[in-house]
């Protein structure tokens, strides 16, 4: 399959999710839920799901609901991230942030709805048991305190004072970086997938999520308002600690190169057709939004 291709696959599963008629009182939430989720964005993700479940003998179908799990997981975060308490953004994914449009209380709890339904989403899956279980236990994971939260929580503590290199791998690793590794050993956990693919799974995620945090940075910079969909120089205004800061431009550079690199050298050792991902993590470290 091409980017397209499961672009459009996994448009029209989302597409399905949260669709409530006015009579249910709570569909106000509904809507703004699925505004965020809508609203395009590069379906990274799930397609990471999606490809590491076929090339681990699975069948993409049935991990379906799974790429959508981490696509709802993920958009919680953007819409928290967003939040003025958190990078007070107002603007995602070419669209007014979610609590411009509905409220800093409606969006909390769009997050928290969504974060919610991604494990039902999986649990409820037709996958087997198994793979059913340690694709909710590896998204918690991803999710959770050492993951996502944590390293949002860091990112946060940590604004305003010089970072060491070792710190911000520290924040990255987990605030980026985890649901990356997710989404690739969720798909070989779909597929029931081995050791050795779920280690290399692990490691090409985690090599990918850095690059890609890398040149999150760079574009927050670099980049324009509409090209990116997002408000460039949030993180100057936040005071954030960033790769651009830490290695200026070249280095962030070089060091998404070597990132990428690995990456694809991982991969080879534990699966065989490997054209697709290689050409996405080429894409990735030269992406524009
Ligand atoms: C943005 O993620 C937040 C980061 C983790 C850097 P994406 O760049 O994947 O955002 P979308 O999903 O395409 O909007
Ligand atoms: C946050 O990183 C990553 C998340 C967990 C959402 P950023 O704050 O740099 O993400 P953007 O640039 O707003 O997408
Ligand atoms: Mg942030
Ligand atoms: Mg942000
Ligand atoms: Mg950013």
């Amino acid at each position: 399959m091409t980017v397209e291709e499961y672009k459009s696959k996994i448009e029209a599963a989302l597409e399905k999710y949260f669709l409530m008629g006015d009579e249910f009182p709570q569909a106000k939430l509904g809507e703004a839920m699925r505004y965020s989720l809508m609203a395009g964005g590069k379906r990274i993700r799930p397609m990471l799901v999606l490809e590491f479940c076929r090339i681990s003998g699975g069948d993409v179908e049935l991990a379906l609901p799974v790429a959508c799990a981490i696509e709802m997981l993920h958009t919680y975060s953007l819409i928290h991230d967003d939040l003025p308490c958190m990078d007070d953004d107002e603007l995602r994914r070419g669209r007014p942030t979610n609590h411009v449009v509905y409220g800093e209380c409606t969006a909390v709890l769009a997050g928290d709805t969504l974060q919610a339904e991604a494990f039902g989403a999986i649990l409820r899956s037709r996958l087997p048991a198994e793979s059913r279980a340690k694709c909710a236990e590896i998204l918690a994971g991803a999710a959770g305190i050492d993951g996502m939260c944590g390293g949002q929580y860091l990112d946060m503590s940590w604004e305003g004072r010089e970072l060491s290199e070792q710190e911000l791998t520290e924040i990255n690793s987990r605030k980026t970086g985890a649901l990356l590794v997710a989404a690739c050993q969720m798909g070989v956990a779909a597929a029931g997938g081995n050791k050795l693919m779920m280690e290399a799974a692990g490691h090409f995620g985690a090599a990918l999520g850095m690059a890609f945090q890398i040149r999150d940075d760079m574009l927050d910079v670099l980049s324009t308002n509409e090209e990116l969909g997002k408000p460039v120089g949030s993180d100057e205004r936040e005071n954030k600690n960033t790769y651009m800061v830490l290695m200026g431009k070249e280095g962030c550079e070089k060091t998404i190169a070597k990132l990428t690199q690995f990456a694809k050298d991982i991969l080879k050792e534990a699966f065989d057709d490997t054209d697709f991902l290689c050409s996405l993590a080429d894409s990735l470290a030269n992406r524009n939004k």
